[in-house]
């Protein structure tokens, strides 16, 4: 590791114990504790994933590096300060709760942090930038801590956001990480199929996280070696608002009852807006869903899902059969 990295990770380790003193010892963060408490998470999750507080200063780390002769050049590199218009170092976390986020050795290389309020002129959660330690493509939030839970649980859940990973851990399913805001990178599904094969999308039960669990569903459906499940949440609910509303043992339960084969989810997402009264609706759904049984589904998820078709349609069983028979072949 060159000079600078290692100089870089000891800046994110220092501003990391600084934060987190700040939360959890100091009148300052009393406002952010309290936050994270009425949000149901326990002073055990703010201690294993070491959160904090970037109090509302804007040179907050410039004095507090000042006599740890850190060099200015090295404080703007790291991300953790920003340059102003009229070229001094400011604090880029101001006023918002600090998720640090690790690496594989699970050292601290960058942090979101999040607004304690809506605030319409700010983003909700703001992310350090790229720098030599933190290519975001690359990580996964808690993939360290995850790790040797994804392989004794055989398997990974893959959530939207760090308060899901966390409520979840909290509730003592451990085995999940979150991509950093976007959607699942290549280099991110190379790490997770080194240590399991199989993967269940849980992401947000709302309109944009059902997209994703779609895109995130057609992306990995070609990947035969990839055994994928989806968890869908009802009533648009995230994990965290799942599980503060119902309870750990409740969405233990819907982990293990309530995951769907990708198949299953696909059809079910293709007749969310279908109108079944509408023959024309219900003849194109037909068509769509048999061609997504023909290139996607196993034989007997074939079978399985063209007797299901039937009952939820009402249309003959052998009719549906002679139909996806005569679909011209795709393989
Ligand atoms: P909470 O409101 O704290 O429960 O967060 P959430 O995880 O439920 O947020 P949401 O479902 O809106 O977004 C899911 C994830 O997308 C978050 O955990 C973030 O990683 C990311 N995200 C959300 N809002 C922003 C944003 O304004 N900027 C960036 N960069 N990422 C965001
Ligand atoms: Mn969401
Ligand atoms: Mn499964
Ligand atoms: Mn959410
Ligand atoms: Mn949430």
């Amino acid at each position: 590791r060159s000079d600078e990295e290692q100089q870089l990770r000891k800046l994110y380790e220092q501003s990391q114990n600084l934060y987190h003193h700040i939360l959890v010892n100091t009148q300052l963060g009393q406002k952010a504790l309290k936050y994270l408490h009425q949000r149901g998470m326990t002073d055990e999750m703010i201690a294993t994933f070491g959160i904090g507080y970037a109090p509302e200063k804007t040179d907050l780390l410039t004095l507090f590096f000042k006599d740890k002769q850190v060099a200015p050049a090295l404080l703007e590199k790291s991300g953790l300060l920003t340059s102003t218009q009229n070229n001094t170092l400011i604090d880029r976390f101001v006023d918002r709760v600090m998720f640090p986020i690790r690496d594989q050795g699970g050292q601290t290389i960058a942090f979101s942090g999040r607004v304690l309020s809506k605030d319409p002129n700010k983003p909700k959660y703001l992310n350090s930038p790229e720098t030599s330690l933190f290519n975001k493509r690359k990580i996964l939030f808690n993939f360290d801590l995850a790790k040797a839970e994804i392989r004794k649980n055989s398997g990974v859940l893959l959530f939207e956001g760090f308060m899901d990973v966390i409520a979840a851990y909290q509730a003592g399913v451990k085995n999940g990480v979150a991509s950093m805001g976007t959607s699942l990178t290549d280099e991110q599904l190379y790490l997770l199929q080194r240590v399991t094969n199989h993967l269940v999308i849980c992401y947000d039960g709302d309109d944009p996280g059902q997209k994703a669990t779609n895109r995130a569903v057609d992306m990995l459906m070609p990947n035969r070696r990839l055994d994928i499940g989806v968890v869908v949440l009802p009533d648009a609910q995230d994990p965290d608002e799942f599980i503060k509303s119902h309870s750990p043992e409740a969405f233990r339960k819907l982990l293990t009852d309530g995951e769907q084969t990708s198949v299953r989810f696909k059809l079910d997402y293709l007749r969310r807006d279908v109108n079944l009264n509408n023959d024309k609706f219900k003849v194109d759904y037909l068509n769509q869903a048999l061609q997504l049984l023909q290139s996607a589904a196993t034989p007997s998820e074939q079978s399985l899902y063209m007797q299901h078709l039937a009952t939820e349609l009402g249309i003959d069983l052998a009719a549906i059969k002679t139909q996806f028979e005569q679909l011209p072949s795709r393989r």
